[in-house]
C-alpha cells in the first residue's frame, strides 16, 4: 500500500485557484504512478473566506488546515477588501494559520534557473549559480508581538505603535532548524539582525552565538540587515543558508526572489516542529492578471514538491517533480513573467500539461 497524503488545499484568492489547480494535476500525476495515495479536501481562504461566510479564515477552514498532514495554500489577497476593518482582511487568514498552527519555520529559497539568469534584473554572472535558503522566523517578533494599536494622545495627535519582541526559546528553535539546514546544504549560516540598534536582535545575536558551539561543522556569521539587504545586490553568491526574524525576513525573501528574475518561480514551506506545514507560493494573488491563464503555476508546482520532501520524507517523488519543472524550463515553453526570446509562450493550464508530460517521460 502506498502511503495516503492528507492534504488541504486553500486556493484563496485572484489567480490562487488556477495555480494550485496545476499543482494538484502534478501530484495526482505522481499518484497515479505509484509514488503515493491522495486524500484532498478544498476550502475557502483569505477573500473567498470573507465572502463565504464572513471571516478570512472560517472555522471550518482552520479546522481542516488542523487535521491534515499537510497543507497546499495559493495566495490571499484583494483589493476591493482592503478598506475592510484589519482582522477582516485576507491576508488575516495566512497569519491566522501560521499562529494556530505553530508553523513557526518559514524556508524559502532563492535558487536561480539556468535559463532564468538573462531574465534577472542583475547581471547574468552576478546571479547565475546563486543557491540560497532564507529562513525566517515566522509566528513572532513585531508582527504578533503586543501592545500595538493607535492610540490618541493627550494633546489629541494620534500614535501608532507595535512591538518588536523574541525569547530566547523562540530565537534558538529557529536556530535549530537554521543551523540543520545549513548543515545538509554548504554548512554556511549567516544570521541576519540589527544588533547595533535594538535589543531584541541583540538578543538574538547572542542566542545564535551561544548555539554555534552545538554545530561546529556549520560556519556561523553575522550580519545586519541593511548591509544584508545590500550585499544580496552586490555579491548573491557569498550566502548559503540565511536565518533571521519575521519582519526582516519578509523584506529580505522578496529582495531575493527578484534576483533570481521571477517571484513566479519561487516556492515556500512554513513547518511547525514536527515538520507539519503549509506549502504555498512566495507571490501574492496577482488580481490584475486572474483567471486569464496567464499566471505562472510554477512556484506551487514547487512547493508541492517541497511538501513532498519536507512534510512527507518522499524524496524521490519530490525529486521527480523538481526534475520535471527543470526539463518543462529547459524545453522552452514560457509564461509571460519568464518569457525570453525563442520560448513558446503559453499561459498557466499549458504549462500544467508540459510539466505533466515530463513527468510522464521520467517515470
Ligand atoms: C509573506 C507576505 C505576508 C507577510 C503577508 C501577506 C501578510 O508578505 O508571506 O511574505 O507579510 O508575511
Ligand atoms: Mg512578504
Amino acid at each position: 500500500m502506498s502511503k495516503q497524503l492528507n492534504i488541504a488545499v486553500l486556493a484563496g484568492d485572484g489567480i490562487g485557484p488556477e495555480i494550485t489547480a496545476q499543482a494538484v494535476r502534478a501530484l495526482e500525476q505522481l499518484a497515479s504512478q505509484g509514488h503515493f495515495s491522495l486524500a484532498l479536501e478544498s476550502a475557502p481562504v483569505g477573500g473567498a473566506g470573507y465572502r463565504t461566510s464572513g471571516v478570512p479564515l472560517p472555522e471550518a477552514t482552520l479546522a481542516l488546515a488542523k487535521s491534515a498532514d499537510a497543507i497546499l495554500f495559493g495566495a490571499v489577497g484583494d483589493f476591493s477588501l482592503d478598506t475592510l476593518p484589519r482582522e477582516l482582511r485576507p491576508e488575516q487568514a495566512i497569519l491566522g494559520l501560521r499562529k494556530e498552527l505553530a508553523l513557526f519555520a518559514n524556508l524559502r529559497p532563492a535558487t536561480i534557473f539556468p535559463e532564468l539568469a538573462g531574465a534577472s534584473t542583475l547581471k547574468p554572472e552576478i546571479v547565475s549559480g546563486m543557491d540560497i535558503m532564507i529562513i525566517r522566523e515566522l509566528t513572532g517578533d513585531i508582527y504578533f508581538g503586543k501592545p500595538r494599536g493607535i492610540r490618541v494622545l493627550e494633546n489629541g495627535e494620534r500614535e501608532g505603535f507595535d512591538t518588536m519582541i523574541y525569547r530566547e526559546s523562540e530565537i534558538s528553535r529557529i536556530g535549530h532548524v537554521a543551523f540543520q539546514t545549513a548543515r545538509k546544504r554548504g554548512k554556511r549560516l549567516c544570521s541576519v539582525d540589527k544588533a547595533n540598534v535594538l535589543e531584541t536582535t541583540q538578543l538574538w545575536r547572542d542566542v545564535m552565538t551561544a548555539m554555534a558551539a552545538e554545530y561546529p561543522d556549520v560556519e556561523l556569521s553575522h550580519m545586519y540587515v541593511d548591509n544584508a539587504a545590500m550585499q544580496l545586490l552586490k555579491n548573491p553568491k557569498q550566502f548559503d543558508v540565511m536565518v533571521t526574524g519575521n519582519m526582516f525576513g519578509d523584506i529580505l525573501s522578496d529582495e531575493a526572489s527578484m534576483l533570481t528574475g521571477s517571484i513566479g518561480m519561487l516556492p515556500s514551506a512554513s513547518l511547525d516542529a514536527k515538520n507539519k506545514g503549509l506549502y504555498e507560493p512566495i507571490h501574492g494573488s496577482a488580481p490584475d492578471i486572474a483567471g486569464k491563464n496567464l499566471a505562472n503555476p510554477l512556484a506551487t508546482i514547487l512547493s508541492a514538491a517541497m511538501m513532498l520532501r519536507y512534510t512527507f520524507g518522499l524524496v524521490q517523488a519530490a525529486d521527480r517533480l523538481e526534475a520535471a519543472v527543470k526539463a518543462t524550463l529547459a524545453s522552452g515553453v514560457a509564461t509571460a513573467d519568464i518569457y525570453r526570446d525563442g520560448c513558446r509562450r503559453v499561459g498557466t493550464q499549458e504549462m500544467g500539461d508540459a510539466v505533466i508530460a515530463a513527468l510522464k517521460a521520467v517515470g
